[in-house]
C-alpha cells in the first residue's frame, strides 16, 4: 500500500501532519515493527477526527498507536496506515473529583499529577507505561487494581463504513478488556478520583514503582507481560515453573527476572518473538495442560 496524491492532498488540507515509510520499531517499547506506508500525527481532537474521516473516505485501513508499550508489530512492510495519538497534547481537565485526559496522554504522568493534586485512585497506574487510551482498551492493571475501578466514561470515535460518530460511553470491562470494537478510537477518558493527601499518595506510588523494579525487567526492551494470567494463577509463575526463563529464539529471550516478559536483547525480529511465544505456549501446554493466551496486541502486516 502506498499513499495516493489525493490522500496526501486531503491530509494536508485538513492540517494533519504525516510521514511515509515510518519504522514502527521506533514507536514500540520492545523496539520491533516494520514500516508503515502512512503515519499520521494529529495534534488535537479535531485533527484526529479529520484523519479518521479522510482514511474512511479513501477506504484506507488503519490502526491506532498509543504509547506502543503493549504491542508486537510484525516485521514489515505494513499494509495499513497508522494514526499516532501520542502527539495529541491536550492538557488534562482537572476537577475536584477527577480528571478528563486525552487518549494520547501518558498514564504514569497523569497518575503522578493526580497524586500531586491530592487526587487518589491512580496509584496503581504509576508503573503502567501506556497511553490513557491504550490502558483503557486493555483495562490495564497492576498492584491489585485496574482501569475499571476509576474510569467513569470514555469518549470514543466509532468509525463506521461511511462516517465517524463520537459517543460518550461506559465501557463493559472484563479482565484486560473494555469491550471496544477494533474500529473504536478512544479520544478522552474521564477518571473519577477521591481526595487524598499528596504525600501519602506519592509514597504509595513510590512503593509500587520500587516493587515493580524489583520484580519486573523495567529497564529492558519488552512489551510488558506477554500472556494474560489464567484464572486463579499467574502466567509468569507457570512459565517459570516450566523452567523456561532465559529461553531464546534469536535475540528474543524469556526474562530471567519475570517469566511473563519477552525481551528484545538487541535487533530481535517479530518473527523471533512469535517463535518464542509459540515455543513457550507449547511447553506450558505439554507440562500443565494450560493454554496461555497473549495479552500483548499483535499487528500483522495486513489489516
Ligand atoms: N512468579 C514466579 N516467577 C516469575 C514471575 C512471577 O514465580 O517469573 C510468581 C511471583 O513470585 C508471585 C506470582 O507469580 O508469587 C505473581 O507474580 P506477580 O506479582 O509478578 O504478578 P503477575 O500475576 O505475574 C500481574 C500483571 C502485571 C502486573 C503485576 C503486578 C498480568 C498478566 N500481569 O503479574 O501486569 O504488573 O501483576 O501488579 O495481569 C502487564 O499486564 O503487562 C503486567 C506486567
Amino acid at each position: 500500500m502506498v499513499a495516493s496524491d489525493e490522500l496526501r492532498r486531503a491530509l494536508a488540507a485538513a492540517g494533519v501532519g504525516f510521514s511515509e515509510g515510518e519504522r514502527l520499531a521506533l514507536h514500540t517499547t520492545i523496539g520491533i515493527g516494520g514500516e508503515a506506508p502512512i503515519f499520521l500525527k494529529p495534534t488535537n481532537a479535531t485533527e484526529v477526527l479529520a484523519a479518521l474521516a479522510i482514511l474512511t473516505r479513501f477506504e484506507v485501513p488503519f490502526r491506532i498507536l498509543g504509547a506502543g508499550s503493549n504491542l508486537l508489530v510484525d516485521d514489515g512492510p505494513l499494509d495499513f496506515a497508522v494514526v499516532a495519538l501520542k502527539p495529541w497534547l491536550e492538557e488534562p481537565a482537572w476537577a475536584a473529583d477527577g480528571v478528563v485526559a486525552a487518549a494520547g496522554a501518558f498514564l504514569p504522568g497523569l497518575a503522578r499529577a493526580a497524586a500531586e493534586r491530592g487526587l487518589g485512585g491512580l496509584e496503581f497506574a504509576i508503573g503502567i507505561p501506556g497511553s490513557v487510551g491504550g490502558a483503557l482498551r486493555m483495562n490495564a492493571g497492576a498492584a491489585g487494581s485496574a482501569m475499571e475501578t476509576v474510569v467513569e466514561w470514555a469518549e470514543v470515535a466509532r468509525v463506521g463504513e461511511r462516517e465517524v460518530a463520537v459517543e460518550r460511553l461506559r465501557p463493559h470491562f472484563r479482565y484486560r478488556s473494555a469491550g471496544l470494537a477494533d474500529q473504536d478510537v478512544v479520544l478522552r477518558v474521564r477518571f473519577r478520583l477521591t481526595r487524598g493527601e499528596p504525600t501519602a499518595l506519592l509514597a504509595i506510588q513510590a512503593e509500587n514503582i520500587a516493587r515493580r523494579r524489583q520484580t519486573q525487567p523495567t529497564a529492558a526492551r519488552s512489551a510488558g507481560c506477554m500472556f494474560k494470567n489464567p484464572a486463579g494463577d499467574s502466567a509468569g509463575r507457570l512459565v517459570d515453573a516450566c523452567g523456561l526463563k532465559g529461553l531464546r529464539r534469536g535475540a528474543a529471550e524469556v526474562s530471567t527476572l519475570h517469566a511473563n516478559y519477552v525481551l528484545n536483547r538487541g535487533g530481535a525480529s517479530a518473527a523471533e518473538v512469535r517463535a518464542l511465544i509459540a515455543e513457550v505456549k507449547a511447553r506450558v501446554r505439554a507440562a500443565t495442560g494450560v493454554e496461555l493466551e497473549e495479552e500483548v496486541v499483535r499487528w500483522p502486516t495486513r489489516p
